[in-house]
């Protein structure tokens, strides 16, 4: 298995460019299944899990064609042949659920395994299920799979999610654009990469109104038609970049980065002493001599603080002058992180929910171990920071969601590199 070095070493100048969203292209894609004509996604980004959403879509007998290298998604469902996403794709990535809408809103059936996913406590699809259901599918569980029906078709109904959830809004918002009549989502989840799957489905002939607003209103039409659609910018890629400079000091500039995709976590960079100025090309942060400060950090859904950036910003509140408390409300279990870099001389404390991070004047590079996605880049932002060599093992996670992270940082002045595993 690959792993990563990183060796701790001066501050960092120049220029990370940010790829289109992961999360924003994972339920782009499948948007595709609501159409018989093309869908072409500009600006995707080239991770392993758009390759797998690639494979799911395949295996349905879409054809999506990779151009330009990957930044060019063009796609098709005209002629499915298959409505069944089965375990040995799902199980690699949770957010393949999101075929469920479309396939039962287009097609009126879909058989799909339930997900796998990070370990990042229990994460249960039911709000899914319930919104369909008041759409008027008919769900069955059996033999790990949901057995979905519509057999005339979904209607228009009232859907209040109990709690904000990203995934079961872009699933119904998605079903909702082919049923009939006029559905309301209340308690929506407010992302971008909602609010860009909307812009995308009215460019289809969809009829949305209130994406990115906790109401979304969505008038059904009886077909939806081709359209080209570029991926907004990834605002945790973007995060988490910020967070190098901010790390190891010096100054870069994040191209393609936009201020409101992260107001609030630049809010608690700025109390930390980070200072962060928006340019023509996109961000540019700068961090000045001497500690950051430690801060408070609450995770929440959209505008709040995002769970993907609580563990890159506990890397940097680990040398933080004081204490700084991280309150984990998305996901329980997400402080995987913590034991690893406490393996770097960190000092966290875990109690249920929440982290406190003493901070301490330098950490130390030590062999480590990545448990997740966010928690792999955490660990590799402490390694800058470090004294001496940190090796990431198992970055396997990362190739999920960071396109050509060892370049982009290498480019900024980092000394890191990726050695191949056997
Ligand atoms: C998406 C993001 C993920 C991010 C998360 C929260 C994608 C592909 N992934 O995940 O990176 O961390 O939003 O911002 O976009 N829940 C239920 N029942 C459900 C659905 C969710 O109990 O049916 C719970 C989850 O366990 C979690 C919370 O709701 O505790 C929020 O999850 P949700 O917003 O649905 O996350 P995802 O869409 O899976």
């Amino acid at each position: 298995m690959d792993s990563i070095v990183v060796t701790g070493n001066g501050p960092l100048s120049g220029q990370i460019p940010i790829a289109g969203a992961k999360n924003a292209c994972l339920t782009l894609m499948p948007a595709t299944l609501l159409s018989d004509e093309p869908l072409t996604l500009t600006n995707a980004p080239r991770l392993s899990d758009i390759r797998t959403m690639t494979a799911l879509l395949e295996s349905l007998g879409a054809e999506v064609q990779s151009l330009q290298g990957g930044r060019v998604l063009a796609m098709s469902s005209h002629d499915l042949t298959n409505l069944t996403a089965h375990y040995d794709i799902v199980r690699k990535m949770r957010a393949s659920i999101l075929v469920l809408g479309p396939l039962l809103a287009r097609h009126g059936q879909a058989v799909v395994s339930l997900p796998g996913g990070c370990a990042i406590g229990a994460r249960p699809v039911d709000l899914h299920l319930r919104a369909l259901e008041a759409m008027g599918a008919e769900m069955e569980l059996r033999d790990g799979y949901v057995h979905a029906r519509a057999p005339g078709g979904l209607k228009g109904g009232e859907v209040e999610f109990p709690f904000v959830s990203v995934g079961a809004t872009e699933n119904a918002l998605m079903a909702a654009t082919l049923a009939r009549g006029t559905t309301v989502l209340k308690n929506a989840a407010r992302e971008p990469e909602i609010v860009d799957l909307a812009v995308c489905l009215n460019a289809m002939g969809a009829r949305i109104e209130g994406a990115g607003s906790s109401t979304i209103t969505v008038e059904g039409v009886d077909s939806l038609h081709g359209a080209t659609h570029p991926v907004v910018a990834d605002r945790i890629e973007l995060g988490t970049y910020m967070l190098a400079p901010a790390i190891c000091g010096g100054e870069v500039e994040l191209v393609g980065g936009r201020l409101d995709l992260v107001a609030a976590f630049v809010e608690k960079l700025g109390e930390a002493g980070i200072e962060v100025a928006e340019t023509e090309a996109g961000l540019k942060v700068t961090r000045g001599d001497g500690r950051v400060r430690a801060v408070d950090v609450v995770t929440a859904p959209f505008p709040g603080f995002p769970t993907d950036l609580q563990a890159q910003m506990m890397a940097l509140l680990c040398t933080a002058e004081g204490v700084s408390r991280l309150e984990e409300r998305i996901f329980e279990n997400r402080f995987m992180h913590a034991p690893e870099l406490m393996r770097m001389g960190a000092k966290i404390d875990v109690h249920g929910g929440t982290a406190t991070v003493t901070g301490v004047e330098r950490l130390r590079g030590a062999p480590v171990m990545a448990t997740d996605l966010r928690a792999s880049v955490s660990l590799i932002l402490a390694g800058l920071a470090a004294e001496g060599e940190t090796v990431v093992n198992r970055v396997y996670h990362l190739d999920r969601g960071y396109e050509h992270v060892v370049r982009k940082l290498q480019d900024v002045g980092a000394k890191i590199e990726r050695i191949r595993g056997q």
